[in-house]
């Protein structure tokens, strides 16, 4: 899996940088080619001279050669990179990457790189737990970087607590797993539905509801970044992206939703149902604006939508999976997997507004799955960027 890939091997100050080292070795047997961008502070701690040696290429610490004022691009660096891992990312690294501190190579090469970025953090356990640190790892998070946690142990201060920059050979693991699920969905088509739809009730008025679309965009863009052509058939949504390999479809009602679904559906790999579709339209929609009674109140009659998602659990090839969300405010497991059933699912993907953070609208959210075979997985409350690499991890190892 890391056969020929670029990697940028970043190196903060602090004391775990002599696993870097480790680490480095580990990545060029694996059969990568490794650029090691380290701090000035990094250097504190290990010897350019050594990692040079190990990735048989220079190592790039300052903008430019003192003696020879050669610039070190970073935007090439950042470009020609597959992944960029920082390990040891410091709490010092780690902020000014949260807020764009530019203010030595590593940080401006990792404000360049499109690639995906890993992030090994490595510190005293009281520094790890600070809310600034926190709160800049959770940043670094809903940015789409990877945080590989630290371990629990005995740390330099020879305090025990959580601050252990993981060991190399895990990082490593890390990698390949990342590598492994890019490539399951390489070339597979992808369609997801998103956002509320709206039932027009006369030219001025509509049913509809609160969904932003930001679970199924965020879903849709890490289906494109790991390399599938995705399709979003979305309601009426303030959202767009700019992540190539999406196709966006927008509809209104639930019943233009249902007809592109239907005709797409044959031809995709994966459909996720992430849409909040409404349940009911009005019988009949008034093409002139309804006025204002002065004694009765108007009644509109609703007839039921159709159930997108039961219909192409009906029409499921044994080769396709379906995945479905539910949004619960009671009796949340049972009303999950119900639907799983009676909507023919591969696997549903429950939320429930018990769970502040959960919901329509918000920047985060807390799933859990439960597949057809029986298996369930539970969440902790994350970014709406970071469920969605759950979801898919999840649907691929289904
Ligand atoms: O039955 P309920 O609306 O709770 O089911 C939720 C799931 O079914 C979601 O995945 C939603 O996108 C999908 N659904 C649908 N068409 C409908 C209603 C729900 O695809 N008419």
């Amino acid at each position: 899996m890391l056969k020929g890939k670029h990697i940028i091997l970043g190196i903060s100050g602090g004391i775990a940088a002599y696993k870097s080292v480790t680490l480095l070795r580990l990545l060029i047997k694996a059969g990568a080619e490794v650029q090691v961008v380290i701090t000035p502070s990094g250097k504190e701690f290990i010897t350019p001279v050594t990692l040079s040696a190990l990735s048989g290429k220079p190592v790039i610490s300052e903008f430019f050669t003192a003696n020879t004022g050669e610039w070190h691009s970073h935007v090439d660096i950042g470009l020609w990179a597959d992944a960029m891992v920082i390990a040891p990312a410091t709490a010092s690294s780690i902020a000014k990457m949260a807020n764009g501190v530019a203010d030595n190579m590593l940080i401006t090469t990792y404000l360049s790189a499109k690639a995906p970025v890993f992030i090994a953090p490595a510190m005293d356990l009281d520094m790890m737990a600070h809310p600034s640190t926190k709160r800049n790892i959770e940043l670094l998070k809903s940015y789409g970087n990877h945080i590989i946690e630290p371990a629990e142990g005995e740390l330099a201060s020879h305090l025990i607590g959580k601050g252990r920059m993981e060991e190399p050979e895990e990082i490593v693991k890390y990698l390949y797993r990342f590598f492994a699920s890019q490539q399951a969905l390489k070339g597979k088509n992808v369609l997801v539905t998103a956002g509320p739809t709206y039932e027009k009730i006369d030219p001025v008025r509509f049913i509809g509801n609160y969904s932003s679309g930001k679970m199924g965009y965020a879903i849709a863009e890490e289906a494109a970044h790991r390399g599938a052509n995705v399709t979003i058939v979305s309601g009426p949504v303030s959202i767009s992206t700019s992540t190539p390999n999406i196709n966006i479809i927008k509809v209104e009602s639930a019943r233009e939703m249902y007809e592109q679904c239907v005709k797409i559906f044959p031809n995709c790999d994966y459909a996720i149902m992430c849409a909040a579709v409404a349940d009911y339209a009005p019988a009949k929609y008034i093409d002139i604006k309804i006025k204002r009674e002065k004694e009765d109140v108007p009644v509109i009659k609703l007839v039921k939508n159709p159930d997108i998602a039961a219909k192409l659990g009906a029409i499921k090839r044994p080769d396709q999976t379906l995945v479905g969300f539910a949004l619960e405010t009671n009796n949340e497991e049972n009303n999950a997997l119900e639907k799983l059933h009676r909507k023919n699912l591969d696997m549903i993907i429950l939320n429930s507004l018990q769970d502040s953070g959960a919901g329509f609208g918000k920047d985060t959210n807390k799933i859990t799955t439960y597949f057809s075979n029986g298996k369930k997985l539970e969440y902790s409350l994350k970014s709406k960027v970071e469920v969605a690499k759950d979801i898919l991890d999840s649907i691929i190892t289904k």
